[in-house]
């Protein structure tokens, strides 16, 4: 039997932690001695870098939300192709920074595009493609964007469009999240953000074993 690799995600609110986590994560892996292919969206590819420019500038203002959606999903499926399915087939663990779940909850509910709209997409996009596991990074919503807010002036970032969105909107993608959780537990393991940072490592490193050792990866 060809071997396969899994996907792993990392999802969670601006702010929340998951790109220091997910490094954190594929450090101990590569450690054990396995191959691990970090990738990020909006981003992973070089074109997906390109979009990720026109989704994350501020200047974007007039951008529709239809073309938002269109956008990052064009930058996903390129990471599928390009990146994540061969990995997949070289049986190599995928830690991704964000996926569809995003989508879901920023495109579908945030900006009320609906869910539908997204899983159509998605299918399309990653060609049935799904995370194995998923790491919810479970941060308030005023905790979170505080941090990303203060991110983004320290590194005067130009990439702060979707930082910049109401608490209205972020609360919206907040609820999204947690309904997402409670409708596929098994998949979606809430971390909790606010913990110290060794701690929530550790619970991650808790939840991947205990992944792999029920999949046998
Ligand atoms: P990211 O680079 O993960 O930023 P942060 O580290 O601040 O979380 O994501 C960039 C922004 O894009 C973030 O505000 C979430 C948003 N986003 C969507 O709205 N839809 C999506 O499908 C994805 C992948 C991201």
């Amino acid at each position: 039997m060809a071997k396969r690799g899994a996907l792993i995600t990392f999802e969670g609110m601006d702010g929340s932690g998951k790109t220091t986590q997910l490094r954190r994560l594929a450090a101990r892996l590569r450690a054990e001695g396995r191959t691990v292919l970090e990738t990020a969206e909006p981003g992973g590819t070089a074109i997906g870098r390109k979009i990720r420019q026109i989704l994350l500038d501020s200047k974007n203002q007039e951008l529709s939300a239809t073309a938002e959606l269109l956008l990052y999903f064009a930058s996903r499926a390129q990471d599928v192709d390009e990146s994540i399915l061969p990995a997949l087939d070289r049986g190599e663990i995928i830690l991704a920074d964000r996926f569809t779940d995003s989508t879901l909850a920023y495109q579908g509910c945030g900006r009320g595009l609906g869910a539908q709209t997204v899983v159509l997409l998605d299918r399309i996009a990653c060609r049935g493609l799904r995370p194995d596991l998923t790491l919810l990074l479970d941060m308030s919503v005023e905790t979170g964007l505080a941090r990303a807010r203060a991110r983004n002036s320290i590194e005067s970032s130009a990439e702060t469009r979707m930082d910049e969105q109401s608490l209205a909107f972020h609360r919206k993608v907040y609820e999204a999240y947690g309904a997402l959780a409670e409708r596929e537990p098994q998949r979606i393991r809430r971390i909790n953000a606010g913990a110290p940072i060794g701690e929530i490592e550790h619970e991650i490193w808790k939840q991947v074993q205990a992944y792999f050792e029920k999949c046998h990866v």
